[in-house]
């Protein structure tokens, strides 16, 4: 079965297409045939943040582009294979061409008014009548993320599923996050393997720039969030520290280089930075307190002639922070691990790709003597393959194009309204 995955939720325009089908004990086994994000934080950086209403317009601009260039990619991958191509590609085209007008005139007063620029984009799509794509399953994400630009991912797929006649699978990109941490990228496109399958349960740490979160995996599917931030979640916290450094959006990598510089220069941290909610004795976190704490720093630092901190006086209190972060990481989620007895671990969010919470946590998994699954550094941040991989990983109940909706704030475990 090939799967096309589409992920909208914040500000990386996303698509995959993948394949799956069962092995002889009916495990899923996945290839990648192509996975493609288009990222706007160039654009976001002059917000210094992400800004729904632009990450909307380019989303609707980008999707239809990117598709034609993801077909591209996957035929450079000798994809479709079909022995019979030229009969196929007759009927499918002569389908294709129907399905596209009543597709068009169907969407025109619901779709065009909400994102003229997907509707525009994609009225102009020539290319989806010239192609044969065996597209069988639409996975899209619905949520959590910024409604506005999820609407344009859950549109697409609602026109694309009308115009293929295919299904829709509404995935939560919290799951995207965890699935992608069981999935080798190492191994490229056209390999066939298996999504790991870890000892349930397991606890997985989700740390992003909207969430943090950690959550029991029971089995693929049965989620419990066990704690959470109480205030702004990790990434947002790297970004806003970045930011009273002076760094661009998004900080969290910039500022993940400046503490590893301190770290090689041995810098010594100009203050000691809280450790927020270290000793509580629940799995919450809260990141405001550190964020403050470093706007103080900021604020009383020492000052060159210019009127300008130095240099090193920002990256050692970049290595502050960001060990500040780790330990309550590591911290919080040794403590889960005692509370709920996981058997594994898994990490997964756009923070970590960053190099110091890895190991520390792979020194965590080590103490304990507990696995742990790190995502690949391809697909930490957001992306569609790991929205497609979602899809194939259990039966998810399917929807109808007008039962799609965007759920900006749906948790994991949340059931359907
Ligand atoms: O999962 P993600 O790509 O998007 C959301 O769903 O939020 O996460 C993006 C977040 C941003 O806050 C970004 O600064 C952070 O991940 N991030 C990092 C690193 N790379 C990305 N934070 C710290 N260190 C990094 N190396
Ligand atoms: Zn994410």
């Amino acid at each position: 079965m090939i799967i096309l995955g589409i992920e909208t939720s914040c500000d990386e325009t996303a698509l995959a297409l993948i394949e799956k089908r069962l092995d002889q004990q009916g495990q899923p086994e996945c290839r990648v045939l192509a996975s493609l994000v288009h990222s706007q934080a160039d654009l976001h950086s002059a917000y210094g943040g992400v800004y729904p209403s632009l990450a909307k317009r380019e989303h609707g601009h980008n999707l239809v582009p990117l598709l034609h260039q993801l077909f591209l990619k996957a035929s450079e991958a000798g994809w479709p294979e079909t022995e019979n191509k030229e009969s196929i590609e007759k009927q499918v085209l002569a389908d294709l061409a129907k399905n596209f007008q009543d597709t068009i005139d169907m969407n025109r007063s619901e779709v065009s008014p909400q994102n003229p620029e997907l509707f525009e984009t994609f009225a102009a799509a020539h290319f989806l009548k010239e192609k044969i794509w065996p597209i069988e399953l639409i996975a899209v994400t619905e949520g959590p993320g910024l409604e506005p630009a999820l609407w344009v991912g859950i549109n697409f797929a609602r026109l694309l599923s009308e115009l293929w006649q295919c299904p829709v699978v509404p995935i939560n990109h919290m799951e995207g996050h965890i699935v992608g941490s069981l999935w080798s990228d190492k191994i490229r496109a056209t390999t066939w393997q298996k999504l790991a399958v870890p000892e349930w349960p397991a606890i997985a740490l989700l740390i992003s720039g909207g969430h943090t979160e950690l959550v029991t995996v029971n089995s693929p599917g049965q989620y419990q969030i066990i704690g959470q931030t109480r205030d702004d979640a990790v990434g947002e916290a790297f970004d806003k520290a970045a930011r009273l450094l002076g760094l661009p959006y998004p900080g969290g990598p910039h500022l993940s280089l400046w503490a590893r510089q301190a770290e090689d220069l041995g810098l010594e941290s100009p203050v000691k930075l809280p450790r927020p909610m270290i000793h509580s004795e629940d799995c919450d976190f809260s990141f405001s307190g550190l964020k403050t704490a470093v706007l103080y720093a900021v604020r009383e630092a020492p000052l060159d002639t210019k009127g300008l901190m130095s240099e090193d006086f920002k990256k050692a209190l970049a290595l502050e922070f960001e060990l500040a972060v780790t330990e309550v990481l590591a911290s919080k989620l040794s403590r889960a691990i005692e509370v709920t007895g996981a058997r594994t671990i898994i990490l997964g969010g756009g923070v970590s790709a960053n190099t110091r919470i890895r190991n520390r946590l792979v020194i965590t998994a080590a103490k304990l003597g507990i696995p742990v699954f790190l995502p690949d550094h391809q697909i930490t941040g957001d992306n569609a393959l790991m929205i497609a991989l979602a899809a194939a990983w259990y039966d998810h109940p399917t929807l109808s194009a007008t039962e799609l909706k965007a759920q900006g704030t749906k948790t994991l475990n949340e059931p359907r309204v």
